[in-house]
């Protein structure tokens, strides 16, 4: 009780804290915003300190890791990894925002900026629980370890071999995680699954500079043409992949898939929320099956010729697509990554140069329901919102999650708060309100029902 009027008294401060880590360009996967990133994680850092964490700074070959401990339940206690991370996706395009994505602002219940809810909203309330714990009862009811990091959106390869360096320092019997979205508004929802990636660059080069497209075209091959063909190929009239070997590690019979007709899926709130004319994708799967557990092959983005205003008659010479294949148990994303460059070599048209490459990998996971944490899990959801917890399958990644399982023997909680519609990654992004503080009173009670190790 004294936490939750801690929490209930402090929310204002609360949102203005959020706010300023919000204003942070934290963008990790630009060069221009390095400065901004280390900024993000020296700010935490700070701020774990003030509310009375340890914490450390961690230099990596990319963007660094914070590390916050509090160590003081003894070693009879158990000790929760909550991991999240501080950098954002890029913003463009810009013209799209409502209000702009470095100036948090609440409209709604909503807290519009690029990464209120993927992921530094997500990640604070967990702060923020900790803090109100402290603050309420000078302890906390286990050993705690937050790890954050920034470098999730550009594939997590740096945090991958800390981890592996710090087995001891990391050692743990929990790792809760809030990074995935909650099926609706007030149905607490712990996550069941991730899908793995594989992440490509085609380039594709003809002639040696653009050409006049009429004194040259149709004599040599068109770099453009020639990459839509082989784009064209990834697919059959069924949208499903043609890469030979593709499904081959693919369970059809997935357990999933009964889970999705369990969770009440609302297919025409989706089609608003996505503003297609059509949900569609690989016959004989309904809609929540083809995001949970089937793999895909998707074009993220193509460049080539000219796009600028009017026309101009020119033959480009090189193309380009950035194409990432989302992958399931028990998918490897080595073995598509071999699969998927020969299968791009055995299509390519002859006239011109195509070269893969590979930008990252991450793999599928499933969590492993049952146990204490899980029930802890749910007892503090349902507490919070009052509601149990559903279980739900997730399209994205999260590419340390199977990581930590493997090399911290811990098993992983999906605890998310985002919503259908969040537009994570997309303009105008948000996080509502409710679940921002809903999630810091969840943390709380999660981390009271974790007391006692099992
Ligand atoms: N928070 C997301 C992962 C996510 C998205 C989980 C939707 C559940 C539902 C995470 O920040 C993310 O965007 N991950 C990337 C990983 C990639 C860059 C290696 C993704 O899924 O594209
Ligand atoms: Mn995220
Ligand atoms: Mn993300």
């Amino acid at each position: 009780m004294a936490i939750q009027s801690f929490v209930e008294k402090n929310l204002p401060r609360f949102h203005a804290e959020l706010d300023a880590l919000l204003r942070i360009p934290s963008i990790s996967a630009r060069r221009e915003h390095q400065a901004d990133t280390r900024a993000a994680a020296e700010w935490l850092h700070d701020h774990a300190r003030a509310i009375g964490l340890e914490a450390s700074i961690h230099e990596t070959k990319g963007h660094p890791i914070v590390l916050a401990e509090w160590r003081k339940a003894g070693p009879d206690a158990p000790t929760v990894l909550i991991y999240g991370h501080y950098d954002v996706q890029p913003v463009e395009p810009l013209e799209l925002w409502t209000t702009p994505p470095f100036e948090p602002s609440i409209r709604d219940g909503r807290i519009y900026a690029r990464g209120s809810v993927d992921d530094k909203g997500q990640l604070f309330l967990h702060l923020k629980a900790i803090e109100a714990h402290l603050a309420a009862t000078g302890s906390l009811p286990v050993n705690v370890v937050l790890l954050m990091e920034g470098e999730e959106e550009v594939g997590s390869e740096n945090l991958m071999p800390f981890v592996e360096a710090n087995t001891e320092r990391l050692k743990c019997d929990a790792v809760v995680i809030s990074d995935t979205t909650m099926v609706a508004p007030g149905v607490p929802t712990i996550g069941a699954s991730l899908r793995g990636l594989a992440y490509f660059e085609i380039h594709v080069d003809g002639p040696g500079h653009d050409l006049h497209s009429g004194s040259y075209g149709g004599a040599v091959i068109n770099p453009a043409t020639a990459l839509a063909r082989i784009i064209a190929s990834f697919h059959d009239e069924n949208w499903h992949a043609r890469i030979p070997g593709f499904y081959d590690d693919v369970d059809p019979a997935d357990d999933l898939r009964d889970q999705t007709r369990r969770v009440g899926f609302d297919e025409n709130r989706f089609l608003e929320e996505t503003g297609s004319p059509e949900t569609g994708g690989e016959a004989g799967f309904n809609t929540l099956e083809r995001i949970w557990v089937r793999p895909t092959v998707e074009v993220n983005g193509l460049l080539s010729g000219y796009t600028g205003e009017g026309s101009k008659t020119v033959l480009p010479a090189h193309a380009m697509a950035k194409v990432s294949c989302r992958l399931v148990p028990h998918q490897d994303p080595e073995k598509i990554q071999t699969l998927f460059i020969d299968y791009v070599r055995s299509v390519a048209p002859a006239g011109v140069r195509v070269d893969v490459r590979v930008l990252h990998g991450g793999k599928p996971w499933r969590a492993k329901i049952g146990g204490p944490l899980y029930d802890a899990a749910g007892r503090a959801l349902e507490k919070a919102f009052g509601k149990k917890p559903v279980l739900a399958g997730e399209g994205g990644s999260i590419p340390i999650v199977p990581e930590f399982e493997r090399v911290l023997g811990a098993p992983v909680l999906l605890m998310g708060f985002g919503l259908p519609g969040e537009n994570a990654h997309a303009p105008d992004e948000w996080m509502s309100v409710e679940n921002f503080e809903k999630g810091i009173l969840a943390s709380a009670f999660l981390l009271d029902a974790l007391r006692k190790k099992a």
